[in-house]
């Protein structure tokens, strides 16, 4: 029969996958079909609503270049980027108890967003890495573990974050380079510490297609305060986590759906004087503590 009536449309694109020789790639075409077909049905789109829709997707591969993705954007503020990174993480828990587990839970990741750069200069525990940047300086401390409880040496936290006013140094100009990051190492007892600013809310890129959409859709682009990292060592799962500046506006509406409790962090504030690692401060300061826990590699 050459002819597909509307209720048989989506059996007659599934059955097409017949020949397909990789069966996650056919699970996940399948799958797509089946959901895009049902969106269809369930709202009655329109073909003007349809030409709209792809005229967006375009207008959003448009605004992508070497330092933009726009359709990581779109994934991240319609909650897709949280949510793969939350079922993959929960995965990964649960094969982790499966096999014993550890006393502990893991430090839970978020997404990564835009702004990683790979390769940021390695420094000495304790470095300043917002010097002369705007903001209020904050002292970052803890230890890296994993889930027995057992201290982690020689553990990388690559580190970055926008400044006092929520802009990042690829947000700067040409000529910024690399600021407000950094990659440390734990000590021998996995305990790390470094200086920054404490983080600001900012915006999402907002001038693209996305942010009109996030407008139309009656929604803000802030992200709360936030410091971000990624910690890995030899032996241990990394995690792509960030620290949230538990006083900040928009942590109930984050735009990307990245924050999760156990990642809030209070930011202590201080007067000037000697702060924890003997630095004499002359302006007020804050101290945020953290304890990061890696799963052991399988
Ligand atoms: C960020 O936190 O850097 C970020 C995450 C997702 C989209 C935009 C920015
Ligand atoms: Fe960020």
């Amino acid at each position: 029969m050459a002819q597909h009536e509307a209720q048989d449309l989506t059996q007659a694109v599934i059955d097409r996958l017949a020949d397909c020789t990789d069966p996650r790639f056919k699970q996940l075409m399948s799958a797509l079909v089946r959901h895009a077909h049902a969106f269809v049905r369930e709202v009655e789109l329109s073909e003007a609503e349809w030409i709209a829709a792809i005229g967006f997707l375009t207008e959003t591969g448009k605004t992508c270049d070497d330092k933009r993705q726009e359709f990581i954007l779109l994934s991240d503020t319609l909650g897709i980027s949280m949510l793969v990174v939350a079922i993959n993480q929960l995965k990964a828990a649960r094969a982790f108890q499966a096999a014993g587990g550890g006393a502990s839970t893991p430090t839970e990741a978020t997404v990564q967003g835009p702004f990683y750069w790979e390769g940021a200069p390695e420094l000495e525990l304790g470095s300043d890495i917002g010097e002369q940047m705007p903001g209020e300086p904050a002292y970052y401390h803890g230890t890296v573990t994993d889930t027995t409880g057992k201290p982690i040496a020689n553990c990388c936290l690559d580190v970055w974050s926008g400044d006092g006013e929520g802009v990042y140094d690829m947000q700067m100009g040409d000529d910024a380079g690399m600021r407000l990051r950094a990659r440390f190492h734990t000590d021998a007892q996995g305990r790390y510490r470094f200086w920054s600013i404490k983080p600001s809310f900012y915006p999402v890129p907002d001038d693209g297609p996305v942010g009109e959409m996030l407008r139309r859709m009656g929604r803000h682009p802030n992200r709360p305060g936030h410091i971000h990292m990624k910690v890995y060592a030899p032996g241990h799962q990394p995690v792509t986590t960030h620290l949230f500046v538990a006083d900040s506006p928009y942590l109930d509406s984050d735009a990307v759906f990245g924050v999760r409790n156990s990642l809030i962090v209070p930011f202590s504030a201080h007067a000037p004087g000697t702060a924890p690692d003997g630095r004499h401060m002359n302006i007020p300061y804050h101290s945020a503590s953290y304890d990061f826990r890696l799963v052991p590699a399988a």
